[in-house]
């Protein structure tokens, strides 16, 4: 991909500039390698804001295809003089894909945060986040927590709940915004108590009504609370378990009987947070291969710990799926990634380089016996899986066959996500799609109205980036064969995102 003089010197400058604060950045590229990435466009800021009422469509999209795609994911990565270290921290910008009669509109909109409303007003960061703390200077002496605004910048996923739509990141307060207009209504909880973290990825039973989630206290008492939230809004604690060192992580499993949650030796230093030397909120956390991993089984009617697993350690972002077999074993099945690194790769400095190798995640199956504390521990698949996706209000909790996500070609050489995949867990194969130049998302799986003719009878909806165009489409695929049915063109490119939900 050719690129002018004049970009190659800001990039170069870019990646001058943004050092990483009190991090522990693990680069694996060779010294020197200050070339962009060919896919460097996915992490430059968009600013603009934007409605289009029909996108020029290739191919042609399901009449039956009748809602809206509303993603969620960081789109400004400089905050005045101020560069954002890691991908985490970037201001959360909407993207909203409606369908209906074979067309589609497309608009985007910064989430109004407090870090948004600082950053319009002052042109300045005010507020910390994941890997970034705003310049010292501000507060020298005023404090060494973390300086936290009313309304989060909530980047990470989007939540619905019945006809109210939130923003999520992890912190336990979500935005909420109109899915129409991507308008901020505002915090939809009280301000959370410094030093309280929670998750994106919360839970939905549609069977009950439930809603599941956890909060991680980082300050004395610390541990993991999971909670409940009844389909009349009460919310009770279903079990908090005492944790020295909490263990970062960021999301969790639900089956018929339990909530189980992967917590992982990656744990939080509360003398390192309250020293000087504190750093930004991620390096406070530090992994330690000599502890296992643990898989918290917690009683969804009764609540409290009903078993308590450990195995060899590993990290997990995400969890795909969880059930109950035959035997009353509980089978949990996550992208596991070897340790940290992946959350040392991806600051932008090492995202945004030339020949950087990015730490890829098996999709991996632990069946645990919850009465004999067994487990065991086997891959489903040969090959990366990251971003999972599956026919959640069908088939999560329950034993299912396929998920999709996001992958690497090449994870020798290949630096980031550029192929879609699909896991077909009873064939134990991962198949794929994938196209030069093509830089996809996390696969959000609409299933076809009626029912469908099987559980992969739908399709998948994924922004990519046309890296040698610098723009992005959304690409329509079928989620049995991974062929392409349709894709949009978007008139500028659109950061990566994490993650996004479809309405009907
Ligand atoms: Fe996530």
């Amino acid at each position: 991909m050719a690129r002018t003089r004049r970009e190659l010197l800001q990039d170069g400058a870019r990646l001058g500039a943004a050092a990483v604060v009190g991090g522990a950045y693990l680069g694996t590229a060779p010294a020197g390698a200050a070339t962009a990435a060919p896919y460097a466009t996915g992490f430059r800021s968009l600013t603009s804001e934007v409605r289009v009422p029909a996108l020029h469509v290739d191919g042609a999209l399901p009449r039956w295809l009748n809602g809206v795609l509303v993603r969620n994911g960081p789109a400004l990565f400089e905050i005045g003089e101020q560069q954002l270290n890691h991908w985490f921290d970037g201001l959360a910008m909407l993207h909203g894909f409606a369908f209906g009669d074979g067309r589609v509109s497309y608009a985007n909109r910064f989430l109004r945060s407090s870090q948004h409303d600082a950053w319009k007003r002052t042109g300045k960061m005010k507020y910390s986040e994941f890997g970034t703390d705003p310049c010292r200077a501000i507060f020298s002496g005023v404090t060494t927590l973390p300086v936290l605004g009313t309304v989060p910048n909530a980047n990470v996923s989007i939540e619905r709940l019945g006809t109210r739509f939130r923003a999520l990141t992890e912190l336990p307060v979500p935005v909420r915004f109109d899915p129409r207009s991507l308008k901020t209504l505002g915090a939809d909880a009280e301000a959370a108590p410094n030093g309280r973290l929670g998750t994106a990825h919360p839970h939905h039973d549609p069977r009950t009504g439930q809603r599941f989630s956890y909060e991680l206290e980082l300050v004395p008492p610390s541990g993991l609370r999971v909670l409940v939230q009844g389909r009349d809004g009460t919310r009770r604690e279903l079990a908090f378990v005492p944790q020295d060192r909490p263990g970062y992580l960021h999301s969790f499993a639900l089956t018929p009987r339990y909530v189980a949650v992967f917590t992982q030796p990656f744990g939080f230093d509360l003398t390192k947070f309250l020293s000087p030397q504190r750093g930004p909120i991620v390096t406070n956390f530090a992994w330690d291969a000599r502890q296992p991993s643990r898989v918290v089984l917690v009683d969804r009617a009764r609540g409290g710990v009903a078993a308590t697993i450990e195995v060899d350690p590993f990290f997990v972002f995400h969890n795909i799926n969880a059930f109950e077999d035959a035997r009353g074993r509980v089978v949990v099945d996550v992208c596991a990634h070897h340790d940290d690194g992946i959350v040392q790769a991806l600051y932008l400095k090492n995202l945004r380089r030339a020949g950087v190798r990015v730490p890829q995640a098996t999709p991996r199956r632990l069946t645990l016996d919850p009465a004999s504390g067994k487990a065991e521990v086997r891959d489903l698949a040969e090959g990366n899986f990251e971003l999972p996706r599956t026919d959640y209000d069908r088939m999560n909790a329950r034993e299912y066959r396929y998920a999709y996500g996001v992958g690497v070609k090449d994870p020798a050489r290949s630096g980031f996500i550029d192929r879609i995949s699909k896991l077909d867990i009873k064939a134990e194969r991962l198949t794929h799609w994938d196209e030069r130049g093509a830089y996809p998302g996390e696969p959000v799986f609409v299933r076809r109205p009626g029912g469908g003719r099987g559980e992969d009878d739908g399709v998948l909806l994924s922004v990519v980036l046309d890296a040698p165009a610098r723009t992005s489409y959304l690409l329509v695929l079928d989620a049995r064969d991974l062929r392409e049915i349709a894709r949009a063109r978007v008139p500028h490119h659109i950061p990566f995102g994490f993650h996004g939900l479809y309405a009907s």
